[in-house]
């Protein structure tokens, strides 16, 4: 039973202290100190040794299990730690790793066109100003000469919020006009640019909403000749030196005389090309000197003082200088799109 009793200590401690996981240290506490294991086995055989052998087999037993059992507990720990390490090890956050770059906004490229349309009435003195989409009929047309009954306040046209046609979606900047002769000092030179609506149907060159560049100058003495200069140096400014313009008759209610302006397509000279459709001339803008009700309406003496104004379209301006086909592309965001510019 001695001879028993040590290679049961000897072969369990060997086993016990290369186990190499808590599964194969379990399995090994069963075979030894489990209820069929091998040291229990041996001990069930105590009964059969005499009185006198009994104790110190006894006292050797016991001292084989408790060498096993602290065996297990050490490789157990020693295993726990192993384990824990390892899974640090495979949880662990590199803080020195460099980090994914944060993908910083591009610039859309009407507000390419805008920022640089706006740098160059800043240049010349002029501010900017901001107003409401949401707008009042009174602005959008009483005040702007454009009396009931004007085809342009017909409910096909504009995007009213109640039966009267009081409340509207703006159809142009030009309420802006008479909001900064309403609340400035004269004399006025300002800019407002905007998003306008119309009852358009979504095509390559039209769009429900789209957006406008107003301008307008007052001052005492102001002329045709003063819109002329302004608007030529701001063309030769935005599409280079020498560049030809013309202003052709044409009508709104708040300008009198009223003009639209085009410039000669820088493509082609103005022989004609896929760039101007074959006309040799770009349409730019609306513009006029103001009416002289609409100074009136907004209580300035048209005897005393006069001034000027336009209007532009904001996507036809980009989809020119950076040669885009199709206004849908300008309103979709695609970033593919966008970060071409
Ligand atoms: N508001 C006009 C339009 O939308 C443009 C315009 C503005 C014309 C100012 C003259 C003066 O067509």
């Amino acid at each position: 039973m001695k001879e028993q009793l040590a290679k049961i200590r000897s072969e369990a401690l060997a086993a016990m202290e290369t186990a190499q996981s808590a599964a194969e240290l379990e399995t090994l506490r069963v075979q030894y100190l489990g209820k069929k294991g091998e040291l229990t086995a041996v001990l069930k055989q105590m009964g059969r040794l005499s009185p006198e052998e009994r104790p110190a087999m006894g006292q050797l037993a016991n001292e084989v299990r408790a060498a096993l059992e602290a065996a297990l507990e050490t490789t157990g720990k020693k295993l726990e730690a192993a384990a824990l390490e390892a899974r640090m090890k495979a949880e662990a956050v590199d803080v020195t790793i460099p980090g994914k770059p944060h993908k910083i906004g591009h610039k859309h490229p009407m507000y390419i066109a805008l920022d640089e349309i706006k740098d160059i009435f800043i240049g010349m003195g002029f501010t900017v100003l901001d107003g409401p989409e949401v707008e009042l009929a009174t602005y959008n047309f009483d005040k702007l000469n454009a009396e009931e009954g004007h085809p342009s306040r017909d409910w096909s046209d504009t995007f009213y919020f109640d039966q009267d046609s009081r409340v509207m979606l703006r159809s142009q900047t030009s309420p802006m006009q008479v909001r900064a002769m309403e609340t400035m000092e004269l004399p006025i030179r300002i800019i407002a640019p905007g998003r306008v609506y119309r009852k358009d149907e979504v095509d390559a060159t039209h769009s429900p909403m789209f957006h406008q560049v107003e301008g307008m100058v007052i001052d005492k003495g102001i002329t045709m000749a003063d819109l002329k200069g302004t608007l030529n140096t701001v063309m030769e400014q935005l599409y280079g030196k020498g560049t030809v313009t013309r202003f052709r008759p044409h009508h709104f209610p708040f300008t009198e005389p009223s003009c639209e302006m085009d410039v000669q397509c820088h493509k082609c000279g103005g022989k004609g090309c896929p760039t101007c459709k074959g006309e040799g001339w770009i349409e730019v803008l609306g513009a006029g000197m103001i009416h002289p009700n609409v100074l009136r309406m907004a209580g300035i003496d048209p005897n005393v003082y006069s001034g000027w104004a336009f209007g532009m379209g904001l996507e036809r301006m980009a989809m020119r200088s950076f040669k885009i086909a199709d206004l849908r592309l300008i309103f979709e965001n695609d970033v593919r799109f966008l970060e071409q510019f």
